[in-house]
């Protein structure tokens, strides 16, 4: 989301006459786009701002913005904390940066922290930034209005709001003739995507037909699902087109439904998992990937294994782990005790990490032998002879080069298989 945004902010600019440089010591102006979701994120932000400060007193006609949720969050706080900063802007305000340069560059702090009801930057060409040329994101909805217990994201990004459809398949094509051939459609909750264009409402699954047809040689990937929100019909359209990728991002954040209740998920762990089987029976060999918070407010044993237990049930292939980080305004915050030791937040989260490698580790496994279509994103890290790409799944398959450029389609047949990568050869 954030890389999204910053692509956005990159536009802006760009059509006022700022130039991107690669170097930061060029630099006249610095934006720093943030995120709030993890204390950690934040204390990276704190950290970069240190060493921000030097480079300010080494050239002190620097400008200095601090852009996106944590902007948001701590609004002029932060200013008065961090004297380096010029500019503060929340993420609903980058049409405003050219007039907040200008007054930074006046000498005044310039901070726009106001949130939005209907900003989409529907109209703004995103300029892509450090881009493989293949894939890129396309935001689709921005805001959430959920409000799990834990998150900071409906006070940082404002009220949930869908972009126009017409204007998301234009930046398709675009990015088609462009010679992109896999774009991820991006929001928090991209199952609620709803447009009103006259008599007719367009939905998710609408909008995902929509693209799919757009050309058989683009793929079409989306993040983040809600479990509540991933309907029947949105899993129908993903197994009618072979261009939509089979992998689906379903954050379950935990296993127990007393965890589940007091997160305010409004799903149930039973429920979730008929949202597994739903997809495993209808969408043969889709990967499912998800999202777990570890040690939330009275997380017991019992609930520390029922997600384990889950975790097996569903066989992720693959998952994102966190250990609970209190965010100041939650609702967990204001109304329960962030009381589980850090020790035992830790123990735990070894533990889902562990059993997470033995899961991803036998879906990779389970591939051996079988044949994918991969999209050639570019050079091996590790090796100028080898082409790293994706399949369907999303899974990463490294194989000796072929005549096909990057761009391109190839078939692979897996012969080895690590916890992270599969490699193999073209055919
Ligand atoms: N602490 C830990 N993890 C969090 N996430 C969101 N808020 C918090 C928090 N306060 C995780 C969730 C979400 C992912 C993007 O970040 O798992 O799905
Ligand atoms: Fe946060 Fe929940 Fe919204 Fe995701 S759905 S952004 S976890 S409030």
């Amino acid at each position: 989301m954030n890389f999204s945004d910053s692509e956005i902010v990159a536009s802006i600019l760009t059509d006022e006459g700022f130039e991107a440089c690669l170097d930061l010591l060029e630099a006249d102006i610095v934006l720093l786009n943030t995120c709030s979701i993890r204390e950690h994120a934040e204390d990276r932000v704190r950290k970069r701002l240190h060493y921000f400060r030097s480079l300010k007193k080494k050239k002190p006609g620097l400008t200095i913005g601090l852009l996106g949720c944590m902007a948001e969050r701590t609004k002029i706080a932060l200013m008065e904390e961090e004297q380096l900063l010029d500019i503060i802007a929340g993420p609903d305000s980058y049409r405003h940066l050219p007039g907040l340069l200008e007054q930074a560059g006046s000498g005044q702090k310039a901070i726009d922290t106001i949130l939005s009801a209907d900003e989409t930057y529907a109209d703004i060409h995103p300029v892509r930034l450090d881009s493989n040329g293949v894939s890129a994101y396309i935001s689709i909805m921005r805001g959430c209005e959920n409000f799990c217990s834990y998150c900071v994201v409906p006070y940082a990004r404002g009220q949930e709001r869908s972009r126009d459809p017409g204007s998301v398949i234009r930046e398709a094509k675009d990015l088609f003739i462009q010679g992109y051939r896999e774009v991820t459609l991006l929001g928090q909750n991209v199952n609620s995507y709803q447009w009103k264009e006259g008599k007719e409402t367009v939905n998710f699954p609408g909008l995902l037909e929509r693209m799919a047809i757009l050309d058989s040689q683009l793929r079409v990937r989306f993040a983040t699902s809600h479990p509540k929100d991933l309907s029947d019909e949105v899993i129908e359209i993903i197994a009618k087109y072979p261009n939509i990728c089979k992998a689906i991002h379903l954050p379950v954040q935990s296993g127990s439904n007393a965890v589940l209740d007091k997160m305010n998920r409004k799903y149930t762990r039973e429920e979730y998992l008929g949202r597994i089987r739903a997809i495993r029976n209808n969408i043969p060999g889709c990967a499912i990937s998800t999202d777990i918070i570890t040690g939330f407010c009275g997380e017991t044993e019992e609930d520390h294994q029922q997600t384990l237990g889950l975790m097996k049930e569903a066989a992720f292939d693959f998952a994102f782990t966190f250990k609970y980080s209190e965010r100041p305004k939650t609702i967990a915050a204001e109304q329960f005790d962030d009381n589980v030791p850090a020790e035992v937040k830790e123990s735990r989260l070894r533990e889902i990490i562990g059993l997470q490698q033995e899961l991803s580790s036998s879906s990779n496994h389970r591939d051996l032998g079988e044949t994918f279509e991969v999209l050639i994103e570019g050079e091996s890290k590790r090796s100028d002879k080898q082409y790293f790409g994706r399949n369907s799944q999303n899974k990463v398959v490294v194989f000796p080069k072929t005549v096909q450029k990057p761009g391109e389609y190839v078939k692979v047949t897996i012969k080895r298989a690590t916890s992270a990568t599969l490699i193999g050869e073209a055919i």
